[in-house]
């Protein structure tokens, strides 16, 4: 069960700091400023997710590195798709607010189930500082909820 943890929090690390490499390039690309500026939001959040998993590494004696979350890879290469395929603008917003909550829900399944892991262990610290950063994950999709509903509207008159 301990190593479940060790593996979840190492796909973990992986999926935040490749999301911090992500986020720049996605920001650049809106043409929305609410969407742009809840992008740059979300990249300082996710710095400070990488720091919480390093220091549970600590409270847990282990290394993060190493693993390569291939499922995030995957979610942000249809992000990256998005640029290549779409035109700037509000649909191509539209577009990437639809990946970014698959960014999110992918972050808050594995959050969701490292905290559950956690807290079957006794490691209440550590349960503690995952659900932090699930509340954070969980309010960055309601904020990408919100600027989603005047994108869209943008988009359809765009379209
Ligand atoms: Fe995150």
């Amino acid at each position: 069960m301990r190593q479940l943890l060790i593996d979840e929090l190492k796909d973990l690390y992986s999926a935040e700091k490749q999301i911090v490499r992500a986020l720049p390039k996605l920001a650049r690309a809106t043409s929305t400023p609410e969407l742009r500026e809840a992008l740059h939001t979300h990249l300082e959040e996710t710095k400070n997710q990488v720091a919480r998993l390093e220091q549970i590494a600590e409270m847990v004696s282990k290394k993060l590195s190493g693993k390569t979350c291939v499922g995030m890879k995957g979610v942000l290469e249809e992000g990256s798709e998005i640029l290549e395929e779409m035109d700037k603008g509000t649909v191509r917003d539209a577009a990437l607010i639809a990946a970014c909550q698959r960014v999110e829900h992918y972050e808050m399944a594995g959050y969701g189930a490292a905290r559950e892991f956690a807290k079957t262990l006794g490691l209440n610290d550590a349960a503690q500082l995952l659900d932090e950063t699930l509340a954070e994950e969980t309010n960055a999709d309601k904020k990408l909820n919100m600027v989603s509903k005047q994108v869209n509207n943008l988009a359809k008159q765009a379209a």
